[in-house]
């Protein structure tokens, strides 16, 4: 295995794209947005690959963005590579199946809103702490979060951020499965060579017709999201949460209105 943080494997139809980065906890730099957001989009337009696999390495999926880059590099606009990545995924034609082998945080979570198969580990966890950062959700989970699981259900989950259970996460609706730890990309690459022997054509168009009646409002959703998103980056509180954070203390938010 080679040691790029974002690892692309092509075998019997199916792109896997493995987040390599165990060392941060699979952090998702600059560079690793651009390097998803390529390989989802090179899948997307090769009609060898009839599934992609998006999964992690070691004990955790991705523990969410890089906070450091929060700080050092925050996304600007629309081109940024976590809008090329968060485009790239939400529009991509081919299915997408995910094997969640660990803690998944922040766009962890909500990049699994874009994925058609998810399959979680066992002692997997879940958690969207945007809010505990002082900023917003991101990735059209304002809009698909509550769609697929009621308005209370997804603001319990976003406005307390807190870490939940792979049981839960199937409960709500945004796991299709629940493995043993050890299966669960065994088992997740089992459903996608499943998925890769059926027709791809009629796949793609069952895929299209499952969106279609909100795939364009999903885009208005996330340029909104990112626009909110960007402007919280540069508050207050989100410079505390950061801080926080590199100094390995709880965050203090009582000085803010
Ligand atoms: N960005 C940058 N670095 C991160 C990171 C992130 N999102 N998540 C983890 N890391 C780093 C830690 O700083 C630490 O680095 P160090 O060894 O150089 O000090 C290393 O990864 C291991 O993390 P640690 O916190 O010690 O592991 P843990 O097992 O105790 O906890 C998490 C794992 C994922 C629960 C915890 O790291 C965490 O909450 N990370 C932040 C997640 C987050 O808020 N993401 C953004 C959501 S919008």
């Amino acid at each position: 295995m080679g040691t790029e943080l974002i690892q692309r494997e092509y075998h019997e139809g199916i792109l896997t794209l493995r987040i390599n980065r165990p060392d941060k906890k699979n952090a998702l730099n600059l560079a690793m947005y651009e390097a998803l957001a390529a390989g989802i989009r090179a899948g997307d337009s090769d009609p060898a690959v009839r599934v992609i696999l998006v999964t992690g390495t070691g004990d955790c999926f991705t523990s969410g963005n890089d906070l450091a880059d929060f700080l050092g590099a925050p996304p600007t606009g629309m081109d940024s590579p976590v809008m090329q990545f968060l485009t790239a995924i939400s529009t991509a034609r081919t299915p997408l199946v995910a094997a969640v082998n660990g803690r998944a945080v922040g766009v962890g979570v909500t990049m699994l809103l874009h994925c058609d198969l998810v399959y979680v580990g066992r002692s997997a966890s879940f958690q969207m702490p945007f809010v505990n950062l002082g900023l917003c959700p991101e990735a059209g989970s304002t809009m698909l979060l509550p769609r697929i699981m009621g308005h209370q259900r997804a603001a319990e989950l976003l406005l307390l951020g807190e870490v939940f259970s792979a049981d839960k996460a199937y409960s709500l609706g945004i796991a299709t499965e629940i493995c043993p730890d050890n299966d669960v990309f065994a088992i997740a690459r089992g459903k996608a060579l499943q998925l890769a022997a059926q027709p791809a054509a009629a796949v793609r168009m069952a895929k299209d017709l499952l969106k279609r009646d909100y795939a364009p409002q999903l885009q208005e959703t996330i340029a909104e999201e990112a626009k909110q998103f960007m402007a919280r980056l540069k508050s207050p509180e989100a410079a505390e949460a950061l801080q926080a954070f590199m100094e390995r203390r709880k965050p203090d938010f009582r000085k803010f209105a």
